[in-house]
């Protein structure tokens, strides 16, 4: 008996989250897609920008890293922007996180509103060119910029 429940456990396994019992699909349809990982890369990439203009380095180069990151986990969910977020990655955000590390602020500045360009673009290849991300023309309140090395 306990054998037998145990085989019907492995064929329909459930976890448990305080407050109820989910099936694997259930708990792998709540992991966030592009409609809820893109905001917070909305948030990163205004980050990015005012770290750099603050010359924070360390916390742009790590902005741009956590926005890198997220993206890709969207590919985990949403396999189809797979290719044009790598292509993203490599063409776009690589020239940003070079001009961070060289700490030049006008060669960074070209790069970012080239790639924010480029995330426009990107957005309406995937037919939402209603969303346009804009950098807010003041710094994230929630955010302290002032270098600390
Ligand atoms: C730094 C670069 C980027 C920024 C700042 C950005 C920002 C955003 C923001 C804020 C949204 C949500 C808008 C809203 O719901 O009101 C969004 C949605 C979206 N973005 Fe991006 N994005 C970037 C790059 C990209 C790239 C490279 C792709 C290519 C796949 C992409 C694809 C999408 C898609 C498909 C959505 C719609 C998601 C949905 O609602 O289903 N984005 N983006």
């Amino acid at each position: 008996m306990a054998q037998e429940q145990k085989d019907t456990e492995q064929e329909s396994p459930t976890g448990f989250n305080g407050h109820r019992d989910m099936s694997l699909d259930e708990i792998a349809a709540l992991h966030p897609g592009l409609a809820i990982i893109m905001p917070m890369v909305g948030t990163r990439w205004w980050n990015v920008y005012y770290a750099a203009k603050e010359s924070n380095w360390q916390l742009a180069t790590f902005q741009v890293r956590e926005a890198i990151s997220l993206m890709n986990k969207g590919v985990q969910t949403r396999p189809r922007y797979g290719e044009a977020i790598a292509e993203y990655i490599a063409n776009d955000l690589a020239p940003v996180l070079a001009a961070l590390a060289d700490k030049d602020f006008s060669t960074f500045e070209k790069a970012f509103h080239a790639a924010t360009n480029r995330a426009n673009e990107y957005h309406e290849e995937f037919k939402k060119g209603y969303l346009v991300w804009k950098l807010p023309d003041h710094p994230n309140p929630q955010v302290d910029y002032t270098p600390r090395d």
